[in-house]
């Protein structure tokens, strides 16, 4: 007997027991057998036989049930074990949104000047002409205000041409020294390729009191700024015209798509008309009749104005601008 029971406790799995216990208890198994024999015992021996019998039936009942107590156990172990879930384990979503291109582009943008401690400040997207143009040296009928292609909502109203009015708004609310960026929506009476009636731009405000704000100091800046979103880039001013600086300028970078990386030199393509260089920024120093307009006095200061589009183009290379406005998921995916 204690080989059965040996055999039972060494059994692995609930399969080889169960044949097993056939093997030993079932309608042929060796007890079972040894049961019938019952009838061929004398009289006198039957109840010692059968109670040695019934007491091993009882051992190995016992037996097989620990054992299978044991193996079950055992499998809910294993079942366990196989469908653990780490609830503290991240796996990213394949199907989280992201950040539109100009979105993006704007909030680099904002960060790398609040980073340099300017403030963000925010205005009307419907402005009057004072803050609009008015106070930005652009009187009524200034030949400069067909430079912007001006949406109007009635005589005095108009959509926002550029960011600019920001600056008049936040002059007039405080003192200087003044250090403000102003992200947002702008308005032109234009649609091609490259303009749509409603783009993005970002404007900057630099003031002290004093004369101490100087061309070098906005240049100083604006290089880093464009080094810090380009890289590696030439950079050139170019002399321009804006109503609300004096000197002004356009900032060029070398063009980011054609430049030879042997050579270091640009062979002109498509995307700069073959010039080798991208217009990216307007900027200068803040004309006094601004100034003026706003009652400082004794003050200097810089200003510069970019589109948000045509910085995020440029990064992601993009080729139609329209593109960032049809909110096609399949372009959208991509800048996750
Ligand atoms: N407001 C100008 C534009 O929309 C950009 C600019 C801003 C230029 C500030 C100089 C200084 O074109």
């Amino acid at each position: 007997m204690q080989e059965w029971i040996d055999n039972i406790k060494k059994c692995d799995s609930l399969e080889d027991l169960e044949s097993l216990r056939i093997e030993i208890l079932g309608k042929k198994g060796v007890l079972t057998a040894q049961f019938a024999k019952m009838k061929t015992i004398p009289n006198e021996e039957k109840k010692l036989f059968a109670a040695n019998l019934n007491q091993q039936k009882t051992a190995i009942t016992a037996a097989l049930e620990d054992q299978k107590t044991l193996l079950l156990a055992k499998e809910l172990e294993k079942e366990l074990e196989s469908e653990k879930i780490d609830v503290t384990k991240f796996e990213p979503s394949k199907n989280n949104g992201a950040y539109h291109p100009v979105a993006s582009t704007l909030h680099q943008i904002t960060s790398y000047f609040q980073n340099l401690n300017f403030s963000v400040e925010d205005g009307p997207l419907v402005e009057d002409d004072f803050h609009n143009f008015e106070a930005l040296n652009l009187p009524a009928y200034h030949p400069a205000r067909d430079m912007q292609d001006t949406f109007y909502c009635n005589d005095k109203m108009v959509l926002r041409t550029h960011t600019s009015p920001v600056q008049i708004r936040t002059m007039m609310k405080h003192k200087p020294p003044i250090r403000m960026v102003a992200p947002g929506a702008v308005f032109r009476k234009d649609f091609d390729i490259t303009h749509t009636p409603m783009f993005h731009q970002i404007e900057g405000l630099v003031v002290e009191n004093g004369d101490v704000v100087s061309f070098a100091n906005l240049k100083f800046v604006m290089e880093e700024f464009l080094h810090h979103m380009f890289g590696d880039v030439n950079i050139r001013f170019r002399p321009s015209f804006f109503p609300f600086t004096e000197p002004s300028a356009e900032v060029d970078i070398s063009c980011i798509f054609c430049k030879d990386e042997k050579t270091n030199k640009n062979k002109g393509c498509r995307v700069c008309s073959h010039t080798g260089w991208l217009e990216v920024l307007g900027c200068g120093i803040v004309d006094q009749n601004v100034f003026e307009a706003v009652g400082y006095e004794n003050v200097s200061g810089y200003a510069f104005g970019l589109g948000i589009e045509r910085f995020a183009m440029l990064i992601h290379k993009i080729g139609d601008l329209r593109s960032l406005f049809e909110s096609d998921i399949r372009l959208l995916g991509q800048f996750r």
